[in-house]
């Protein structure tokens, strides 16, 4: 099969390949950047930036500052070529003020999921900027599409389905989860190109869950899709922002060792079992103090551990404290590699 460009709104890639705004700092300026360069939509993960410990009144100037750097350096990187954009999580509590940096920076795109992104048209207003929600299924869509039209004359230019497979945080009930068949991804595409044909929307479907190869690629073609957004398979992409010693925690992984805590988030997440996750599954509470509420979905006083300063132990390769969200497929994960390894496979 040819791989065909990837078109949402005024933007095109060569290849039909979203790299999925992973946080915390994995999906970073020098991954989204060498995604633009290779040929795929580039994104940052806007989540989990600044320094942790500052006070409230300080946080959202500071993460605000540090994304807009973070947009400047990926432009800089790839010099200046397009489609970069950037993944805001709904949940966050500085979704309105990212929205605005996305704006003032003129990034292509915004990703949104990890809840509804009823608001981001307001937010993006007459910005020249492709909305793209990240959506579970046809009556999760429904909802912002009828929100969008109604309140601001506005369609989505592009879906991203997240099927049950997905790594990190999962917008289904564990007990779908725990039946992959009855959400999975041909059923979500059907469900949600039935909704889109009745408000006479055309626009790319993108599948998210589970892909690491070209054979990947082309099966959710096949399936009806338009392209894919990639996840854990770019983690251990030489460009993506983590420590080492993280990258190989991923990459000595099996599929054994895959399993679905409920994070603070408000979510079900699947994740490793490293050594947190041991902790928190028997029970045990973390210590931490959190001046910033980076989340307005946690409740500081009623989760067992801070998940901001358990993605940034992931981060800075801190093993025994961090958090290792991926993917069902992490067998697939088996090296560090340049990230252009992966796009040569989709040359023809
Ligand atoms: C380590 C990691 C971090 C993630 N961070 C975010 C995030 O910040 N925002 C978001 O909307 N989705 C996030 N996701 C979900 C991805 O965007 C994507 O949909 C998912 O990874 C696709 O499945 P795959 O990992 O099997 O490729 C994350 C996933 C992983 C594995």
């Amino acid at each position: 099969m040819k791989l065909k460009p990837l078109k949402i709104r005024n933007l095109e890639a060569q290849y039909p390949v979203i790299q999925a705004g992973m946080g915390v700092r994995i999906g970073n300026a020098t991954l989204a950047a060498a995604t633009v360069k290779s040929g795929g939509f580039g994104t940052i993960a806007s989540v989990g930036f600044g320094r942790i410990e500052t006070s409230i009144d300080k946080y959202v100037g500071e993460v605000c500052d540090y994304l807009a750097q973070e947009i400047r350096e990926a432009r800089r990187l790839c010099d200046n070529q397009k489609p970069l954009g950037v993944n805001i999580m709904v949940a966050l509590s500085t979704y309105k003020e990212f929205a605005e940096v996305c704006v003032k920076e003129k990034v292509d795109f915004i990703i949104s999921g990890a809840g509804l992104p009823l608001p981001l048209p307001e937010y993006v207003g007459d910005a020249d900027i492709a909305l793209i929600p990240v959506i579970s299924g046809g009556r999760a869509l429904e909802v912002v599409v009828r929100c969008w039209l109604r309140k601001y004359n506005r369609k989505p230019d592009a879906i991203i389905i997240e099927g049950p497979k997905c790594g990190g945080h999962l917008g289904f009930a564990m007990e779908q989860i725990d039946d992959p068949e009855s959400c999975s991804l041909d059923v979500l595409l059907a469900e949600c190109k039935e909704v889109l044909s009745r408000y006479d929307i055309d626009v790319p479907i993108l599948a998210a869950g589970e892909v690491a190869t070209r054979d990947d690629v082309e099966r959710f073609i096949d399936m009806g899709f338009d392209g894919v957004q990639v996840g854990t398979y770019f983690i251990t992409a030489e460009e993506a922002g983590i420590d080492a010693r993280s990258k190989e925690v991923f990459i000595n992984a099996t599929n054994d060792d895959v399993v679905i805590i409920k994070s603070p988030v408000g979510l079900p997440c699947r994740v490793l079992k490293t050594p947190l996750v041991k902790r928190v599954l028997s029970g045990g509470q973390e210590s931490f103090r959190c001046p910033y509420h980076c989340l307005r979905t946690c409740n500081p006083k009623k989760v067992p551990f801070c998940i901001a300063k358990a993605l940034l132990a992931t981060w800075s390769g801190d093993v025994e404290n961090g958090l290792y969200m991926c993917g069902c497929n992490i067998d697939s994960v088996k090296e560090i590699y340049p990230l252009q390894q992966f796009f040569d496979t989709l040359k023809d």
